[in-house]
């Protein structure tokens, strides 16, 4: 089988480090994988109120209006850049660069990569899985005929006219925490 390009690249970042450097990337990843934490625990405690304030049509102009305000906030707090990204994105923010195809499709067919660290010349960027875990995702990500009520489905289509983020089923891998480190 080929071997994953992602940590044949992480291999040779750290082998090929200082030991200073090899430091740096452990904390990079380290940091990259709370902040991605936190981002996941802050966006889901707000779906979760207000889903039970006004259901699943209100909780969707909530992610409207409020996902990107919280991540571009958090992102403020942290000095990096936080997204998510998807094949199967809602928004057309968060589509899958040309670059990130590859890397993509490795966490796609592989379970087991939960993240990685991505060391380019000029940027630092971590990658940690979704998955679509709980029952609630599926009110908004799940089948348009039996799981996403028709008001949220109206809601959805107006928001997003080229949404590719239906038909997903517990389990399912979504897409991607993105922390990209500024030098
Ligand atoms: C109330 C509806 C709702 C619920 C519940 C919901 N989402 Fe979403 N989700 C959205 C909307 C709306 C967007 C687009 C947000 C934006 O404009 O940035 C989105 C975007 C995303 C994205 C970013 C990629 C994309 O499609 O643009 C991921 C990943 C995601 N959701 C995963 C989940 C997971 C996992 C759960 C369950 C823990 C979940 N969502 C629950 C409505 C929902």
């Amino acid at each position: 089988m080929k071997r994953s390009w992602i940590f044949l690249a992480f291999l040779i970042v750290i082998s090929c480090s200082e030991p200073e450097e090899t430091r740096e990337l452990a904390s990079a990843k380290e940091l990259g994988e709370s902040i991605a934490e936190t981002a996941q625990r802050i966006l889901m405690k707000n779906v979760a109120e207000s889903m039970a304030k006004g259901g699943a049509e209100y909780a969707v102009e909530f992610c409207n209006e409020k996902a990107m305000v919280l991540t571009d906030s958090l992102s403020q707090n942290f000095e990096v850049e936080i997204s998510r990204i998807s094949d199967g994105n809602r928004n057309p923010k968060n589509a899958l660069s040309e670059t990130e195809l590859e890397l993509f499709k490795e966490f796609s067919e592989n379970k087991s990569v939960i993240d990685t660290l991505i060391s380019t010349d000029d940027q630092l960027t971590y990658y940690k899985r979704i998955e679509l875990t709980m029952p609630t995702c599926l009110k908004c990500h799940g089948n348009p005929e039996t799981d996403i009520s028709s008001n949220t489905l109206k809601i959805i289509q107006e928001k997003y006219p080229y949404d590719k983020a239906k038909a997903y089923a517990i389990g399912d891998f979504r897409g991607l925490w993105k922390i990209s480190f500024s030098d």
